[in-house]
């Protein structure tokens, strides 16, 4: 038997956003806390080192298996660890490797994600796409839209369809929860934007379920019946979980394979 890789039914996710910094140790089979969330405020400025640190904070809060996978959730666009965006936090955080300023404050390896991926991806383990076959498109609105896709459970990583170009804008600015906040709109009136949106992106990508997240998700009664799609859209499951547990699940997931 192969010593050198441990499959856990435990991860570590931690869920890095403009305001909060949250962290729990998830337990991978229930697909949910295994103790109570740690949150700290999000260091401001919010550059690089301030947040590993405080990061470090929170983990370090735990007393954690040394070889627990450990996943981050980041509002950017992540590849192969490196951030090649920043929405709401420190710019300076453009070109760098989450993963290797993270670990060098926690003393742990670790798995970056962006954030609208590991709520989806935690949406379709354990939420409101669980068991779902075929392509799922999960959208979290906020300040601004993330999305994800799962495709027969694969996640496509990195999908920005917030900043789709739309009639002229960048869709996110006008149909985030954020946008609804601002120009003070309606129910109705943002159902409008949000119709505009959802069905464009039917139209391109024609999902088999749209799962809808964000805080603004507990109010879904008030929006999502005003919406007219062809795909059946539901409102997720975990809320504000979500980040925290599917980063730990893709922490886990990349420790296997
Ligand atoms: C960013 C995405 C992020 C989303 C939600 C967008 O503005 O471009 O990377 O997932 O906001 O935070």
């Amino acid at each position: 038997m192969s010593t050198s890789k441990k499959h856990h039914t435990g991860a570590f996710g931690i869920d890095i956003g403009g305001s909060g910094i949250k962290g729990a140790p998830v337990n991978l089979k229930a697909g949910e806390f295994a103790a109570d969330r740690v949150r700290v405020p999000t260091p401001q400025p919010s550059t690089p080192e301030q947040v590993a640190t405080a990061v470090a904070e929170v983990v370090d809060s735990f007393d954690l298996p040394k070889d627990i996978p450990v996943g981050v959730t980041f509002p950017a666009v992540i590849q192969h660890g490196v951030a090649r965006s920043a929405a709401n936090v420190d710019d300076s955080w453009i070109g760098t490797n989450v993963e290797k300023v993270v670990a060098k404050t926690t003393g742990r390896s670790v798995h970056a994600v962006n954030d609208a991926d590991a709520a989806g991806y935690a949406e379709t383990l354990y939420g409101a796409a669980r068991g779902e076959a075929g392509t799922v498109l999960i959208a979290t609105l906020g300040t601004g839209i993330g999305t994800c896709m799962v495709v027969d459970g694969t996640l496509v990583p990195n999908l920005e369809l917030g900043h789709l170009e739309l009639d002229g804008f960048d869709a996110e600015s006008r149909a985030a929860e954020s946008a609804r906040e601002r120009d003070e709109l309606s129910w109705e009136g943002w159902a409008e934007r949000l119709q505009r949106y959802f069905r464009h992106l039917e139209d391109l990508l024609w999902p088999d379920l749209i799962v809808v997240g964000g805080g603004v998700s507990k109010k879904h009664a008030k929006f999502l019946p005003l919406l007219d799609l062809r795909t059946p859209i539901v409102p997720a499951e975990l809320r504000n979980d979500a980040g925290i547990i599917g980063a730990a699940a893709l922490a886990a997931h990349a420790a296997k394979v």
